[in-house]
């Protein structure tokens, strides 16, 4: 158990940024929970592909939710991983397949709030670092520290590509961008909880620095918040 000072750290931003590898690896050194929202959003979308729920059939997506329980276990290696109904869907929900669908599924109201009620669920005893797109701004408006993520469109593509090739297949550049861009687009523009920068985050861009550098900014910043007095 940690002694350090239980905060909640949200770390937003678009995809492929180094969201989830700052997020991990800074919850490892602070002793806090690392929990990853968008691997919630994947989850839920595995399941309706698998399922061949209708993304335009409200009833069938309330019956899907109510079906759907979502965990986070952590490994014999201290990785967090996640499992849907109980199985490990880890390498699954990183696929392709699920990265093209899942902007329109998290785009749901109905998914939103399911997800989000058990987001603030897991974060009820703070000490934790959770990555996502609306995590400072709606999920946790009352976070002790919020990030904001952004780097170069052709440096997060051929970050994105090396980890598809580690976790599924070669994928053509063009076709990672291509994935990415929409994202973005569908991520910003949706009506539901869209992502943007909240007022008091932290912007940090990834395009020329190291993940040690972008996790030492984290801590350093998390430091300092725990030494304030409150
Ligand atoms: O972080 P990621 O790329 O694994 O997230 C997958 C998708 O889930 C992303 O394109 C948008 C959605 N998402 C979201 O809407 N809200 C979050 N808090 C996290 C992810």
């Amino acid at each position: 158990m940690s002694t350090f000072k239980k905060m909640v750290i949200a770390i937003d931003g678009y995809s492929a940024c180094g969201k989830s590898t700052t997020a991990k690896e800074v919850a490892r050194i602070l002793g806090y929970r690392y929990i990853d929202s968008g691997a919630m959003y994947r989850a839920v979308t595995l399941y309706f592909l698998d399922n061949h729920v209708s993304l335009s059939n409200p009833r069938d997506i309330t019956k899907a939710l109510s079906q759907i329980h979502i965990s986070f276990k952590v490994n014999s290696k201290g990785i967090s991983e996640t499992y849907l109904n109980n199985l490990n869907v880890e390498k699954e929900i990183r696929k392709m397949r699920i990265s093209e669908k899942v902007s329109p599924v998290s785009a749901i109201k109905d998914v939103r709030v399911a997800m989000v009620e058990q987001q603030r669920r897991m974060g009820k005893e703070k000490a934790i670092v959770m990555d996502g797109r609306d995590i400072g701004t709606v999920v946790f408006p009352n976070a002790e520290l919020k990030f904001f993520m952004t780097a170069d469109m052709v440096v997060r593509a051929i970050r994105r590509q090396k980890e598809l090739l580690e976790n599924d297949r070669l994928v053509d550049l063009d076709e990672v961008i291509e994935n990415i861009a929409q994202r973005d687009k569908i991520d910003t523009t949706r009506k539901e909880s869209p992502l943007r920068q909240a007022a008091d985050a932290i912007v940090i861009d990834t395009t020329h620095i190291t993940v040690d550098e972008q996790v030492d900014e984290v801590v350093r910043q998390a430091v300092s918040k725990a030494l304030k007095p409150s």
